[in-house]
């Protein structure tokens, strides 16, 4: 098939436009790279500077391209500054989103997949997670994915000949086997990669946000699922989709880790020293969030192969101490 990835040059996209070409799929990367990085995307794959927002640009290279899916990964990213900042959220992601199928429409493409989150469950009723758990965002990050999905159904229920599917990501962890892809967000606020910034020097020490939480260490549980995995679900989910569908799928392993097990985990990997202190709890953050990935399984196959912590912390680690500048750029 052929395929544009927006966001190819993030964390996700690039790790996702890899498993593509290793599928036999040709691909056409998009980014802004106001997050991303040029190198993260290899210099054979036709490559377009362009803002999603640009309705225009996106729908000519759809159908210049004969683009037969989009994975839609493009958006930022921080709850924080989403919070800080509600409306550059609604604007890049839901308008973005937006303008993606708008473009979409125009140029009769007939798939779409969409990066959603586990962040549009908000604190969940239930765990684990199901697909049909009620989706209660808790902040603007999540409420602009969860009016992305909604945008996306609505478009789908008139647009017969079309498929999508919504994947909803827990958290997203590892980098490519060979350390030549990796995760390089700045600033960095994913667990694992901000505790190996910490074991390299680059960071003074990590703050563990809260240990009297109901759980049995007192450290929020979460589902870490590998980057890998995740790419190559996405594969399997575009090869089924078919007109009409509307395939929506928690993607996690399907069972948590909690901070302090993350940090164990690190120390048996990495070997060397690094300092971590007590901090407050963060408001909105629930005690324990994980996948109820069956869905995926039953109608797919597809199960998360990567499930010792251990394999996504050592794949990251070599990925650091490979480019301890990342990209870069
Ligand atoms: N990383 C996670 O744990 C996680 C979890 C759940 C969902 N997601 C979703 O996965 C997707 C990818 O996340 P990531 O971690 O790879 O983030 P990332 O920041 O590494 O990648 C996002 C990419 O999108 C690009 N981009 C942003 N806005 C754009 C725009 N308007 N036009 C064109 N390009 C634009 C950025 O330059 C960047 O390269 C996002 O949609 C995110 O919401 C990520």
């Amino acid at each position: 098939m052929q395929v544009l990835v927006t966001g190819a040059a993030g964390y996700i996209g690039s790790h996702a436009l890899r498993a593509l070409v290793g599928a036999g799929h040709r691909v056409i990367a998009l980014d802004n790279l106001s997050r991303g990085h040029r190198g993260a995307v290899p210099a054979d794959v036709p490559f377009h500077q362009v803002d999603v927002r640009d309705t225009d640009a996106v729908e000519t290279i759809l159908r210049e391209g004969r683009v037969e899916c989009v994975m839609h990964f493009a958006a930022f990213t921080y709850v924080g500054e989403s919070v800080e900042d509600p409306l550059l959220y609604y604007d890049n992601n839901t308008r973005g989103t937006l303008s993606v199928l708008r473009a979409v429409e125009r140029a009769k493409t007939p798939r779409l997949v969409f990066s959603s989150t586990a962040a549009t469950y908000g604190e969940p009723t239930e765990m684990p997670i199901r697909e049909t758990t009620p989706q209660t965002p808790i902040n603007p990050y999540g409420m602009s994915k969860l009016l992305s999905e909604h945008m996306l159904r609505d478009f789908a229920a008139k647009s017969p000949h079309f498929g999508y599917s919504v994947l909803r990501y827990f958290n997203v962890c590892g980098c490519a086997a060979d350390a030549s892809l990796g995760e390089d967000h700045e600033p960095e606020t994913h667990l694992i990669p901000v505790i190996l910034q910490a074991a390299l020097g680059k960071r003074e020490k990590i703050t563990v946000f809260g240990e009297d939480y109901p759980t049995p260490d007192g450290t929020c549980i979460r589902d870490y699922v590998h980057v890998e995995d995740l790419a190559d679900a996405h594969v399997k989910v575009m090869e089924a989709l078919a007109p009409g569908d509307a395939r929506v799928y928690n993607l996690g392993i399907g069972r948590g880790h909690s901070v302090k097990e993350i940090l164990d985990a690190v120390r048996r990997v990495v070997d060397r020293p690094f300092k971590v202190e007590s901090g407050p709890r963060r408001a909105g953050d629930p005690p324990a969030l994980y996948a109820d990935p069956s869905k995926i399984e039953r109608e797919l196959g597809w199960r998360a192969r990567h499930t010792d912590i251990a394999d996504a912390i050592e794949s990251a680690w070599r990925w650091f101490l490979a480019h301890p500048a990342g990209y870069g750029d």
